[in-house]
Parts: structure tokens; sequence; C-alpha cells
């Protein structure tokens, strides 16, 4: 049962909204709160209930739109400011947004239009236009503070205690469904049903079962597993676990690469990056994964445990062919490690889709060149949507290592992409126009680190990838 069913059809709180039932349109966007492992703040994340499966949100808080006025019916200042700024029609979309931009308004003081704009990337409106909505967005913290849901709120004793409460120690067992708490737990069910299906944030398999109505029989769901839940920076590189969202593993990416950051935020939406893991991505292996180029390019690697067994498995060694990987039943994902950034290395990562937010792309590439002395010293150039697999571009990265970082260069190595990729051609793009742009962008990286030209976020949406 998805949180959206529960919500309509047990608790009858019908101001959630199903649109697409696939985390498309934002329809049916709540917020979950969680309490912090020490109990100090609740954090409260804007998700798609329609892709998210109740059992998962246990021991969590669930506010819905119902919740946002006062005892007294009055509007909470996100309602109120779309209401003065006319931002709803047929209100179909409406609590969908409401409870998008109230994610925003409980972690942001003075939210600036960029802000909004990403807090609503994943609702859709199909009547009032935008415009009154980002405008009812970048006024909302202006208006006077509520007495219910004011930014303090989840400071609240109460609410702290209330969830404190609510803490398992030991596994949640329902029916075809259990979320053990602890690694080994979670190693033991998956040795002893090697079969079952492994879930973390369900923004790939929810739709399987919404979409493809698939009936679930067995799920091993590793959200509840502490220990999964880390981000570790150490001096050799980054560690992210298993039950770390897309947001927070983004987050990390980007601090240790800056250049990541337009990459991050065009990943789904703000909810779909709330629920969904960075290692779901890479386990779910598809070729269009936008992470998976990204992980490529930086050298990454995975841990995987199997009973008590583990192992590291170099991620460019992890896909065998179309969804084919190196994971044998039972095993699992434990985390990903990236290493830390070697002097002289520049990092860029494109995603390239028909719309700027909330797409697939036709093809996504990330690049991590190390320069030194003029000449390429290191060289790892890997690509999505370019063929069964996202996969370096072995050919290509020969022709530069060791050449001279120049134009020539670039050229040729861009040529070469031809021996790498063969693209297939489909509702996205043509195999052509796919080898195109990924010769073009690997001339933009170029560009772009030798100080020729920066393209930005709406530039390229304008003007294309032939720079
Ligand atoms: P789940 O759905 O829980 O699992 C996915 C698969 O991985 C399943 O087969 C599961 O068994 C397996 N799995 C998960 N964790 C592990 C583990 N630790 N060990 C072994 N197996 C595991 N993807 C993109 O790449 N780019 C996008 O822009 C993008 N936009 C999206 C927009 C929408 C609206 C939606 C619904 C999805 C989008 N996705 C996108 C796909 C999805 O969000 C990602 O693939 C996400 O990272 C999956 O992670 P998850 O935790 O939700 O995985
Ligand atoms: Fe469309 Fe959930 S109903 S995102
Ligand atoms: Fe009608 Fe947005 S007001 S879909």
């Amino acid at each position: 049962m998805t949180v959206l069913e529960y919500l309509r059809d047990e608790a009858r709180r019908t101001g959630t909204k199903e649109g697409c039932a696939e985390g498309d349109c934002g329809a049916c966007t709540v917020l979950v709160g969680e309490l912090a492992a020490d109990g100090s703040r609740v954090d409260y994340r804007a998700v798609n209930s329609c892709i998210r499966f109740l059992a998962t949100i246990d021991g969590h808080e669930l506010v819905t739109v119902e919740s946002l006025s006062g005892p007294d019916g009055r509007l909470h200042p996100v309602q109120r400011a779309m209401v003065d700024h006319h931002a709803s029609q047929c209100g179909f979309c409406t609590p969908g947004f409401v409870m998008s931009l109230f994610g925003l308004y409980l972690q942001s003081s003075t939210p600036d239009r960029d802000q909004v704009l990403d807090a609503v990337s994943g609702n859709l409106c199909r009547c009032t236009g935008y415009r009154p909505i980002i405008d009812a967005g970048t006024a909302m913290a202006r208006y006077p503070a509520p007495d219910t849901w004011s930014r303090t709120a989840p400071l609240e004793d109460s609410r702290r205690a209330a969830l404190r409460a609510l803490r398992r120690t030991v596994s949640l067992r329902l029916p075809g469904f259990v979320a053990p708490t602890t690694l080994a737990a979670l190693a033991e069910a998956l040795e002893r049903e090697p079969d079952a299906l492994i879930l973390a944030g369900g923004t790939d398999v929810g739709l399987w079962v919404t979409k493809h109505l698939r009936e679930l029989s067995s799920i091993v769901y590793l959200g509840a597993v502490a220990e999964l839940k880390h981000v570790r920076r150490t001096a050799s590189g980054l560690e992210v676990g298993a039950a770390v969202s897309l947001a927070d593993g983004w987050a990390a990416l980007v601090a240790l690469h800056p250049a990541l950051a337009e990459q991050a935020q065009r990943f789904g939406s703000v909810p779909v990056r709330n629920s969904g893991t960075l290692c779901g991505n890479l386990a779910n292996g598809s070729p269009i994964g936008d992470a998976i180029p990204v992980l490529l390019a930086l050298g990454a690697e995975l841990e995987l445990r199997r009973g008590a067994q583990t192992r590291r498995v170099p991620l460019d060694e992890f896909y065998l062919g179309y969804k084919r990987k190196d994971l044998a039943p039972g095993e699992f994902i434990v985390s990903v490690r990236v290493p830390a950034p070697q002097p002289g290395c520049r990092v860029a990562s494109y995603k390239w889709s028909k719309r700027c937010e909330q797409d697939i792309s036709a093809v996504c590439a990330a690049f991590a060149v190390q320069v030194q002395d003029g000449r390429v010293g290191a060289v790892r150039l890997a690509f999505g949507g370019m063929a069964a697999v996202a996969a370096r571009a072995r050919a290509a990265e020969r022709s530069l290592l060791g050449a001279a970082w120049n134009q020539a260069s670039v050229d040729q190595a861009a040529a070469r992409l031809a021996e790498d990729f063969q693209p297939m051609t489909d509702l996205r793009a043509t195999g052509e126009y796919r080898l195109k742009v990924a010769a073009n962008l690997l001339r933009r990286f170029h560009l772009e680190q030798t100080g020729n030209g920066h393209i930005t976020r709406a530039g390229a949406a304008v003007e294309g990838p032939a720079v």
C-alpha cells in the first residue's frame, strides 16, 4: 500500500491528490518528518506519496495539507500567499504546490526565486501558470508567523518526544515485508531469502506497483538500518551508505566537486531526491541512470555484502550488460566510495534532456581529466544514454591520455567516441544526435576548463551543445 492509498482510502484525508501515480506531477506531495539520530531536531522532507510505500514511514511523522491551517481554521502563510497571489484555478495541483512550498518554508527564512523554482520542480500545474505560484513562494516568508507550523515547530519538545517513543529497535515485520534495523539483520534476512526484493527509496520500485501493477510478494527494506545512513568524508575520499537519500548523497558529492551542482539539481525533483537513494540509482543500473556516469568518472567503487562476506568492486566492473550486474542473489550494496580529488583534476557533468527539470536524459556525460604540465595525466570519460549500460569511453580516453590538453586532442578524442558507442534511436533522440551531443559535450568541457566560455543552465537550454 502506498502512502497515498492510505491517505485517500483509509484515513480519508483526501486533500492529497493523485495525478500521475508515478512521481511526475507532485499532486500527491506530503512531508515526512524524521527525528535526527541524536534526537535534536525533526527533519521534514517533501516526498511523493503516490510511490512511497506506507510501511517505509513507520516511526515517522506524516504531514498533509490538512495539517497546515491553525486550530481556528486560519490559513498558514503558504496557503495565504497562494490565495493572495491568485495561484490556484481548478485547484487540483494546489495541495501539492502548497506542500512543496511548505517544505521550503520550514527550511529557509527568505527563499529566493531559484529556491522556489527548485522546490516546485516536481509540481505540474495545467491551468494557473507558474508565475503566480512562484510569486506566492517568494512572498510566503513575509507573512506573520503562524501559531502552528512556524519555522521553529520542528523543534517542539512534544513532537520530538512522540517520535522518540515510536523508535523501533527490532525489525518491523508485516506479511511479505521486513524492515531490519541493523546491518547484520539485513544481511541475514537477505541470506535467508536471497530472492526477496531489496527496497530502498522506492522511486524505481514504486512504479513497478503503480504502473506495471506488479505484486511484490517479499520485500526487504533497508531504509531502517541506521548503519547505512552515513555520509563519511575522510582524507581518502567520501563514503555514502545505501540508505542515504539522493538529496544528501548529491550534497556530499557537490561538496567534493562543486562543478556537479547543476547535475545534482537536475536529478528528478526535490521529492524524488528526498525519497530515492544514491545507491539505489547505481543498483537499478539503468542505462540512463544519471548518477552512474558521474560516479564512473570519479572512479567510485562499491562495497557489497552477502551474509557476513564483504567485497569491493570498482563501479566500472559492476555492470555486465543491460540491467545485469556483478551482484549475487542475497548480495546488496552497503555503500559507494568516491576517492578524494587529485591535484589538477577537472571534473564536470552534463545532463542532456528535453526539459530542464524532472526529465530523463537523452545523454548524460561526466568527465574527470587530470592535467599536468599541459598534458593529460589521467582521464575518465563516462556516458549514459549511449549504450545498454552507462559506460566509460575507452577509445576516447586512450586517445586523450598523455596528449596535450588542447582543442586538437579533444577533437581527436571526440571522433573516437564513434568506436566506443553506437547509440540507439528512441523517442528521446536519434543515435546520430546522441553521438553528436556526446562529442560536443566533450568539446564544451574543454572550452569551459580552459576559460574559453561557460554556458549557464539557462543558456544551455536555449543554445544547445554546439558551442
Ligand atoms: P529503489 O526504487 O528502492 O530500488 C531500485 C532498484 O535497486 C531495485 O531493483 C532495488 O532492488 C535495487 N536496490 C536498491 N538499493 C539497493 C542496494 N543497496 N543493494 C542492492 N540493490 C538495491 N533517475 C535518474 O537517474 N535521473 C533522474 O533524473 C531521475 N528522475 C526521476 C524522476 C521521477 C519522477 C522518478 C519516479 C524517478 C526518477 N529517477 C531518476 C529514477 C530513480 O529516482 C533513481 O533511480 C533512484 O536513485 C532509485 O533509488 P531508490 O532508492 O528509490 O531505489
Ligand atoms: Fe503525480 Fe504522485 S500523483 S507525483
Ligand atoms: Fe489547475 Fe493547477 S490550478 S492544475
